[in-house]
């Protein structure tokens, strides 16, 4: 299903000697090695590593009693929930959101498709994130402006297939959103016009990447605290050293699981500005909570630093969202984003006092700012 690292008998026989070794030399190195794997093997593997586990905590989860109405009740909007087998033959979790059917569309100006949808946003979450929980109730305000929404979790998110939080190749993910997003815009929307990517944060790699590759099959991007620049890269000589350890791109080893790779503190603190919302993000069970795995860091850095060398060839019409107390992804990224692209439409909004994660951890009038920033755009768009 996805590819583990093989421990075959003849690893065992060698595991089996060196430790016979040891035990003749040094037998406290033996105890001590024993203290040392007590510690990190825990630490390492955890109950939801695997899909399954995975499925099985969150449905568990949805049986609380103190969870927001929301999550269950959907306002005037018709959620469908389901899963997507990949190329690779995993199933990916997927949901739409659409407008339940308005016979009273005051502003429709053309532009729709009978049913009253006037665009598609397909939306790629970003790193540690999924779109069961709060993207759930909060994305519920695109269709409720007649804008349909198609989301998918990708490969080690949320409920699909994959290790917990492993990317092990990155245009995995590129692939499997693009060729999702083209089979559901056709099955589902064959007469909406209008299709656009949303990225945010690490999915703001991915829409960026997807954009640049099927430049005919959308119409533009909304970009949310992307992270497509790193403004401090470490020296090429560490980079191919890392390499040479966790493997090469797209390629896992035995080491390219381990959660072990340098990343800046607190996640949660640092994204979620309304404290509250962070509480309940921090409830799920399913949640990562580990530094970056090796093999994921690698293809993050690969990725960033591909696409912060092609900035000034993008040339497809974009908006960029970026709150200027981000201390996740900075808000020059997206500044230069904008000053370097070569598109002749594109738009910045960049917010005073919002933090990184704009469209679920901001206070709710914040959050209807930044949706109405991204629905406007759209809906201008979007007209015949
Ligand atoms: C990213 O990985 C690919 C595949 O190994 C490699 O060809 C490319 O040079 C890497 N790019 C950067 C910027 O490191
Ligand atoms: C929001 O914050 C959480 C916790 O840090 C993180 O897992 C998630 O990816 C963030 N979402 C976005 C869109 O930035
Ligand atoms: C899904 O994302 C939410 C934040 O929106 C997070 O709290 C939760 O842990 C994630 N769940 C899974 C299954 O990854
Ligand atoms: C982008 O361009 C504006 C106007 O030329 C300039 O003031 C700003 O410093 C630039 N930002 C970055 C990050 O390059």
């Amino acid at each position: 299903m996805f590819p583990r690292p093989r421990i075959n008998g003849i690893t065992i026989l060698v595991i089996g000697f060196a430790l016979y070794a040891i035990s003749l030399v040094c037998r406290p190195l033996l105890l001590a090695l024993s203290c040392v794997l007590a510690v990190i093997v825990p630490y390492s593997y955890r109950e939801n590593d695997d899909a399954l586990s995975r499925r099985i905590l969150w449905t568990e989860f949805l049986d609380r009693d103190d969870l927001p109405r929301q999550l269950r009740e959907s306002d005037g909007v018709t959620i469908e929930e389901g899963y997507w087998i990949n190329r690779r033959g995993m199933a990916l979790m997927t949901s739409t959101m659409t407008p339940e059917t308005n016979d009273d569309d005051d502003d429709d100006d053309g532009g729709n498709d009978g049913s009253g949808i006037r665009a598609v946003v397909c939306l790629c979450h970003g790193y540690m994130d999924n779109v069961s929980f709060l993207k759930r109730i909060q994305f519920q305000r695109f269709a409720r402006r007649n804008i349909a929404v198609c989301m998918i979790e990708y490969e080690g998110h949320g409920r699909s297939d994959g290790i917990n939080a492993l990317i092990p190749r990155w245009e995995n993910l590129v692939e499997d959103a693009h060729d999702y997003f083209r089979h559901v815009t056709r099955e589902k929307f064959p007469n909406v016009r209008r299709v656009f990517l949303m990225g945010e944060s690490m999915g703001g790699a991915v829409a960026y990447d997807i954009m640049s590759r099927h430049r005919d099959s959308y119409d533009g991007a909304i970009f949310a605290a992307p992270m497509v620049k790193i403004l401090v890269t470490p020296p090429p000589f560490v980079v191919a050293l890392f390499e040479r350890i966790v493997g090469h791109p797209g390629t896992l080893n035995a080491l390219s699981h381990l959660p072990w790779a340098p990343s800046r503190g607190d996640m949660p603190h640092l994204s979620f500005k309304d404290k509250d919302k962070m509480r309940l993000a921090l409830m799920v069970p399913t949640k990562y909570g580990r530094k970056p795995r090796f093999a994921t860091a690698r293809e993050l850095l690969n990725a960033t630093r591909r696409i912060s060398s092609t900035i000034h060839e993008f040339d497809a019409p974009f908006i960029v969202l970026h709150g200027l107390e981000d201390m996740v992804t900075d808000p020059r990224m997206s500044e230069m984003l904008y000053n370097e692209s070569r598109s002749s439409d594109k738009t910045i909004k960049l917010y005073r006092g919002m933090y990184h994660n704009l469209t679920t951890g901001e206070t709710d009038e914040n959050i209807d700012i930044v949706f109405n920033d991204a629905i406007s755009w759209v809906t201008d768009r979007s007209k015949r």
